[in-house]
């Protein structure tokens, strides 16, 4: 089934909405001509070839029967992608499992990882497009010099980078060393490098069918009658309810396991329109937990969101509920009880006036993941162009680093 875009919860008027969408077709075709710098990822899916993905496979099979654990090294979009469709998948199909670092500087986490390396057969993939990220690197190389200390030189052929093919620290250091390596397409920035060898790689090693997940982003990026008709609207709305004056987007999810999800969209949309004082501020939200602690809020308090909502159909577990005190849930599957729970919020929301959009998926496998990251991918790209930003930079980013590296005594 292909993703479904459901806005009848809106609650603003149609007109508004389909005030640009002239604007925002034309921004997509110009999209999919990927002739813009940074906008490889748009045609990415579709321009894997058939012997980068058996590569893929062959290494990742190798690095599987030789550990138990992966450990992922980088931070922002070059781990997010990874952990959000690792987790969504539930792709951690027995061995080996994947564990992350070099997104935090916590010694506290580091040194936890470090003896992991210790106890269990241990892989690296560090992923690093520029290759000179502080976090990734610090992690990298604490992790490096414990894999080296148990297994000799034989932690060489144990370490897979991943990262732009010609330049930074991390590319000098694989040739000299001899780590293999994939690429990072220099025109795709680490929020659009879901399909890229830095996801592709260590979801490959986790078990996961790299090709389904090709797969369902290529078939999305193909369909214009579905961007036309439907995705694009989703899009539209976004500029709609920005231009509103609402300022916060909050993503809900209705399983844990899609909380990471949520982290990669909260930086794909955070990272990508929080620029020139503009754009919707992302969050996100599992229920039916949060309803416990922002449930008030969302209901009564000050109205400066809106909701989009995932809902999965179909789920590969669930329970059906013994009999119950209370008496009504007796019976029930709880998969069941969940969607009717989701139901109820649209209802009590919706009374309220809170405008919501409803992102329907079949099932959370890997061709319905992979449709879901590039459906957002490309709605970022369009709301960005919509409300006049470039949302394929980040250069507000630069002033905190700085900061930092002054105090580490960088020399600038
Ligand atoms: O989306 C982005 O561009 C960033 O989040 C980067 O992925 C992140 O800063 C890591 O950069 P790099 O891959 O160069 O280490």
């Amino acid at each position: 089934m292909r993703l479904k875009v459901n806005l009848k919860n809106l609650n603003i008027g149609r007109g508004k909405i389909d005030k640009d969408y002239d604007k925002a077709i034309e921004i997509m075709r110009e999209l999919r001509q990927a002739s813009e710098p940074m906008t490889e990822w748009v045609r990415q899916p579709a321009s894997l070839t058939g012997d980068f993905i058996l590569e893929i496979e062959s290494t990742a099979e190798e690095i599987r029967s030789l550990c138990e654990v992966l450990i992922v090294i980088g931070v922002g979009g070059s781990y997010l992608g990874t952990a959000a469709v690792a987790e969504a998948l539930e792709a951690q199909r027995g061995c080996p499992q994947l564990v992350y670092a070099g997104h935090n500087l916590s010694g506290n986490y580091l040194d936890k990882i470090v003896k992991l390396v210790q106890r269990k057969e241990t892989c690296l993939c560090v992923v690093s497009k520029s290759g000179n990220t502080m976090e990734t690197r610090i992690a990298f190389d604490v992790l490096k010099e414990a894999m080296y200390s148990k297994y000799g030189d034989e932690a060489t052929k144990r370490i897979i980078a991943v990262t732009d093919s010609e330049s930074g620290s991390l590319r000098e250091e694989a040739k000299d060393i001899g780590y293999r390596t994939f690429a990072i397409p220099a025109d795709v920035g680490g929020r659009y490098s879901a399909f890229t060898a830095g996801t592709l790689f260590p979801l490959a090693v986790a078990g996961a069918n790299i090709r389904e997940f090709i797969q369902g982003a290529k078939d999305i990026a193909e369909d214009i009658e579905f961007w036309e008709k439907e995705g694009v609207f989703y899009a539209l709305a976004r500029e709609s309810m920005y231009a509103e004056g609402k300022s916060v987007e909050v993503f809900e999810f209705y399983d844990p396991s899609l909380a990471l999800i949520g982290e990669w969209c909260e930086q794909l949309f955070g990272e990508s329109e929080g620029k020139d004082g503009k754009g919707l501020f992302p969050t996100t939200m599992i229920f039916s937990r949060d309803l416990h602690s922002m449930g008030q809020f969302l209901q009564e308090g000050n109205q400066i969101f809106f909701e989009t909502m995932l809902s999965v159909r179909n789920w590969d577990n669930d329970i059906i509920l013994p009999t119950s005190k209370i008496e009504y849930l007796s019976g029930k599957s709880l998969n069941e009880i969940n969607q009717i729970a989701m139901e109820g919020v649209v209802a009590a929301h919706s009374a309220v006036g809170i405008p919501i959009v409803i992102i329907e998926i079949e099932d959370n496998k890997e061709y319905n993941i992979g449709q879901l990251l590039y459906f957002f991918m490309m709605v970022v790209a369009v709301t960005g162009k919509l409300i006049g930003i470039d949302p394929f930079n980040q250069p507000g980013v630069e002033a905190y680093k700085s900061e930092i590296g002054k105090r580490l005594g960088k020399k600038s």
